[in-house]
């Protein structure tokens, strides 16, 4: 999973100190003393970079890179000496070492040409698929996981009626207005308004004059006639956020204006007849709130026609991957900077995080560290920078190579393995999904 590099290096010291600044950069390293040492004590079956000292206790570390590259075809070497000669360098050189450091060097210069490495920018690129899969799905509603896939199938179905109510619920930030906002764009109201109203927001004494509107001369201060929120969204979509918050006397009036599809402007007789399809949302429990005789049953009974629950984002964690991949795009994006390309082990660390605060708390995260972040690449250390409470995990509870073998894996059963149906699906090229298959020994 991690980026993985070899280190031969006989003064101990030094290999303490190169294997630390390693370490910090949240790689893998496996230190040596000698091409012996090698032999005897490694397990590995694949690494990415040498670091080889030349001198290595009689042996020369050119030659070790030789042994290495029969074992390892892939892997990029850089030569760390004491000992510049000329002939060492043509030696290096030749053998496709990627780079040459003289001691003594600064930790710094060598994480430098490590992260320069074409290994290196392969890794952290390998997750670009998620870049190049979220841009085509709707609406930017993004996520692929079993439980989003099914609350978008209830999307879609509801957004076929043109009437029925929808009541959303879900804890904070986990959509519940995207939902609302898909479901209008989705129907054959989009061309008209879609309003959305925060029950929350709004005082009391101004919720009725609000809601339904007022003519000239009603009360004190309307000084002209006014349309309310339900004729505004008059042949679209009304959205009424946290309904839970809602007086038990207004909920007696909507309840009224959804029975008989008319409103009455304040200080007017003429009844306005409207066609406005109703969508609420709370992250409260309605029912329990029935029960205790803050919600009217009957509106609650009218309003929950059709439910949609979104789940946090703790149980579809596989979607974070998509979500940071889209966050960071578009962030930087609206910003007018460079693309970010987001560390696998950054990632990993978020994977491993709840949010209680859902999509909003994910979002506000990447776009932060973003903000916050001077490399190209944002790391782990540029999310710990913004909250403390992300730890970088020890396993990964979720490997991110496993669900975009999945992915690979999915798309190609359903374009019965035809390679160009399978890139298309996937918006990307043949040959990268040629790549990927090879990656992961897909037949
Ligand atoms: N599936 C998703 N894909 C992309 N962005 C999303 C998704 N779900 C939520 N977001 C984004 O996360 C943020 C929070 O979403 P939203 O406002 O819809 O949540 P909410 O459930 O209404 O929250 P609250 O209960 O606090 O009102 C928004 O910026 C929204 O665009
Ligand atoms: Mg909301």
């Amino acid at each position: 999973m991690k980026y993985t590099i070899l280190l031969f290096e006989d003064e101990d010291d030094l290999r303490d100190e190169i294997k630390e600044s390693i370490l910090l950069e949240d790689m893998e390293v496996h230190a040596f003393n000698s091409w012996e040492s090698f032999k005897k004590n490694h397990s590995l079956n694949h690494a990415d970079l040498a670091v080889l000292d030349i001198n290595l206790m009689g042996e020369n570390g050119i030659f070790v890179f030789q042994q290495l590259k029969n074992k390892f075809p892939d892997i990029e070497g850089i030569i760390i000496t004491g000992q510049p000669t000329t002939n060492n360098a043509i030696a290096s050189l030749k053998l496709g070492i990627r780079d040459y450091l003289e001691k003594p060097f600064r930790a710094k210069s060598l994480i430098a040409s490590i992260k320069d490495s074409e290994s290196y920018q392969n890794y952290v690129s390998a997750f670009n698929l998620y870049d190049e899969i979220s841009t085509q799905l709707d609406f930017e509603f993004i996520g692929n996981s079993q439980v989003i896939q099914t609350t978008k199938q209830l999307i879609h179905r509801v957004a076929q009626t043109n009437e029925t109510h929808v009541l959303i619920t879900g804890e904070s930030g986990t959509g519940k207005e995207l939902v609302a906002k898909s479901i209008h764009q989705l129907s054959k109201r989009k061309e008209a308004a879609f309003h959305s109203v925060n029950c929350s927001a709004i005082p009391d004494n101004l919720f009725e004059s609000e809601f339904f509107g007022y003519e000239k001369g009603a009360f004190t201060g309307a000084n002209h006639d006014h349309a309310g929120w339900f004729e505004h969204a008059n042949g679209g979509t009304l959205f009424l956020d946290e309904i839970g918050e809602m007086n038990l006397i207004l909920q007696a009036k909507l309840l009224r204006v959804l029975d008989e599809k008319k409103v009455n402007r304040l200080g007017s007789h003429k009844a306005i007849s409207i066609n406005t399809r109703i969508i609420c949302a709370t992250n409260q429990n309605l029912k329990k709130q029935v029960e205790q005789g803050k919600f009217r049953l009957d509106l609650y009974h009218r309003l929950n026609s059709f439910n949609i629950t979104v789940p946090p984002l703790r149980e579809r964690k596989e979607d974070i991957p998509l979500l940071v991949h889209h966050f960071s795009t578009t962030f930087t994006s609206k910003e007018n900077q460079p693309k970010k390309k987001i560390h696998p082990e950054a990632i990993n660390s978020l994977m491993n995080y709840d949010f209680p605060g859902n999509i909003r708390e994910l979002k506000n995260i990447v776009e932060k560290s973003i903000l916050m972040c001077d490399t190209k690449i944002l790391f782990n250390k540029d999310l710990k920078n913004i909250h403390s409470e992300i730890e970088t995990p020890s396993i990964s509870t979720l490997n991110l190579a496993t669900i975009e073998k999945e992915t690979i894996q999915k798309a190609m059963n359903a374009c019965s393995n035809n390679k160009t149906k399978t890139a298309e699906m996937l918006h990307i090229t043949r040959q990268a999904l040629n790549r990927k298959l090879k990656k992961f020994n897909i037949e």
